[in-house]
């Protein structure tokens, strides 16, 4: 296998973005282009204010300053690009499938099998494909098989033809701490069935990470790994998010729970935290194509039990809704409620599956109108997400619904009834509220849907708190 110079990734997004930023910061002999359909999001990333990248990750824009220009390209020369690369990561989205079979479940592998064949169709050479994305188990064999239809059969070969090796190299980046996962991964994992290829992608993360943390493997069982990785993970939400429940009916303090089983160190601290349920683009995504696997090789006990962890998520949203309802009085039609936070977790600008839509869309429904504020939110983003465009509060009518965005977090309370905080910002847990209270009608209320508020300070200034999992609260 020859080494390794010109590197390509398909697809600019929260994961190609950052990984290929870390790796050109940390392998300034590797050439590397990153290139995308959407031409938008490429001129973000080559925007020179760093404030305007396409997303936003602690530590990302200091890293891209190092690389960008000097090895690290965005662009949206996508054939080129292909054409030059001695390897190519797929790292393009796979929503879950909205229609025809499998919608729902499966992931919709469109954009996936378009990349294959821009590579079959445009690479040169030795190639080595390398999935990023998270995908169905076997998605591997399905770009194989692809690739293979436009290569020659050996007996043809005649020394300069093409020729492909796929590997699966699963990102388990988080969003909101990715530059760090990434430069300090607790694993790299390489599945795949030629020992060059396998070697040569070894070889780039040997420059920073310690080969004790590298795993090769076969391909499927690479591929099912990130999958199960992230069932355990939401697993654990879902687990400790049933017991928030559990609490506030006994009396009992999630938190304190929380921190009596973690330090049992084969349960471990970590994932433990109760919250308004999980989000982001992979945890669901992944699960339910868990459950389109086991069901697809019979196994429905097992797909049940997987399908349980998403019922407790969608449980967790909507019982907050009806608890807000509750303690105002049973309704909120014509209340202002005050969201903070609009993304699915801190430190993120991504709203992909954020308990804040469903929890915002029902509150619409009951009447009443919400001012969000998130530091990294757009709100052209939250329209696309709740499906109405903002309004001028002035313009509000009762019986009906509407939202505006607040520029800022004490601007945002005037006039509500409610806080409702839905992630865990730094902003959030350290609040005047003081300065809050005096601008809100009274009773005033904090739904804590994170543990994150200082109920002393809280109290003092005059604020009626409901706290997730809290029951001595309640
Ligand atoms: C996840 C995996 O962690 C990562 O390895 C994989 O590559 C992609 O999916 P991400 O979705 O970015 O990453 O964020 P993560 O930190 O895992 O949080 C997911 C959701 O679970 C968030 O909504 C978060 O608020 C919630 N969560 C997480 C909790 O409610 N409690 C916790 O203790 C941890
Ligand atoms: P992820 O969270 O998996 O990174 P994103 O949606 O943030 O997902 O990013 C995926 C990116 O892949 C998008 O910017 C999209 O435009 C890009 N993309 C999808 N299909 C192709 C393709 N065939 N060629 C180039 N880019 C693509």
């Amino acid at each position: 296998m020859k080494s390794i110079k010109k590197v390509c990734c398909i697809g600019a997004g929260y994961v190609g973005g950052p990984t290929m930023i870390v790796i050109a910061a940390k392998c300034p002999q590797l050439d590397i282009n990153v290139v995308d359909i959407n031409e938008e999001r490429i001129a973000a990333w080559n925007n020179s204010d760093l404030d305007k990248l396409p997303i936003y990750e602690p530590g990302l824009k200091e890293v891209l300053k190092k690389c960008r220009n000097r090895n690290l390209f965005f662009s949206n020369r996508v054939k080129e690009n292909i054409s030059s690369a001695d390897m190519i990561f797929i790292s393009v989205n796979t929503p879950t499938k909205t229609k025809g079979i499998g919608a729902g479940q499966a992931s919709d592998l469109k954009w996936i099998e378009a990349s294959a064949r821009e590579i079959g169709k445009y690479g040169k050479g030795e190639t080595i494909v390398v999935e990023k994305s998270t995908l169905p188990v076997k998605t591997a064999e399905t770009i194989k098989s692809i690739l293979l239809s436009f290569t020659k059969p050996k007996e043809l070969k005649n020394g300069d033809d093409k020729s492909f090796y796929v590997l699966s190299n699963p990102e388990f980046l988080a969003e909101g701490s990715a530059i760090d996962d990434l430069e300090n991964p607790d694993r790299v994992l390489i599945g795949g069935d030629n020992k060059g290829a396998i070697s040569a992608l070894k070889e780039i993360y040997l420059n920073w990470v310690s080969e004790d943390k590298i795993i090769t493997t076969d391909l499927w069982s690479s591929e099912l790994s990130k999958l199960i990785a992230n069932a355990f993970l939401a697993q654990r939400v879902s687990s400790i998010n049933s017991i928030s429940a559990l609490c506030e009916s006994t009396n009992a303090n999630i938190n304190e729970v929380s921190r009596a089983i973690g330090m049992d160190t084969r349960i471990g601290k970590e994932f433990l935290k109760a919250g308004p349920g999980f989000g982001g683009s992979c945890f669901k995504k992944d699960i339910l194509n868990l459950i389109y696997i086991c069901n697809h090789y019979g196994i429905n006990e097992v797909a049940s039990y997987w399908e349980k962890v998403i019922e407790i998520n969608n449980w967790q949203q909507k019982r907050i809704t009806k608890i807000i309802l509750e303690k105002l009085y049973g309704t909120v039609s014509g209340k202002k409620i005050t969201i903070f936070g609009f993304s699915f977790k801190a430190n993120t600008n991504d709203t992909r599956e954020s308990p804040a839509i469903k929890i915002c869309k029902d509150l619409l429904e009951e009447g009443s109108f919400l001012s969000i504020f998130d530091p990294k939110v757009n709100p052209s983003q939250i329209a696309i997400d709740l499906g109405i465009q903002q309004i001028n509060e002035k313009n509000f009518k009762n019986n009906e619904s509407g939202w505006s965005f607040s520029e800022s977090l004490e601007d945002s309370v005037n006039n509500s009834d409610a806080i409702v905080i839905l992630s865990d910002w730094d902003e959030f847990c350290d609040i005047n509220y003081d300065n809050l209270i005096n601008k809100m009608r009274k009773p005033s209320w904090i739904f804590d849907t994170r543990n994150i508020v200082n109920k002393n300070d809280a109290n003092k200034s005059g604020f009626n708190i409901w706290s997730l999992g809290n029951g001595s609260l309640i």
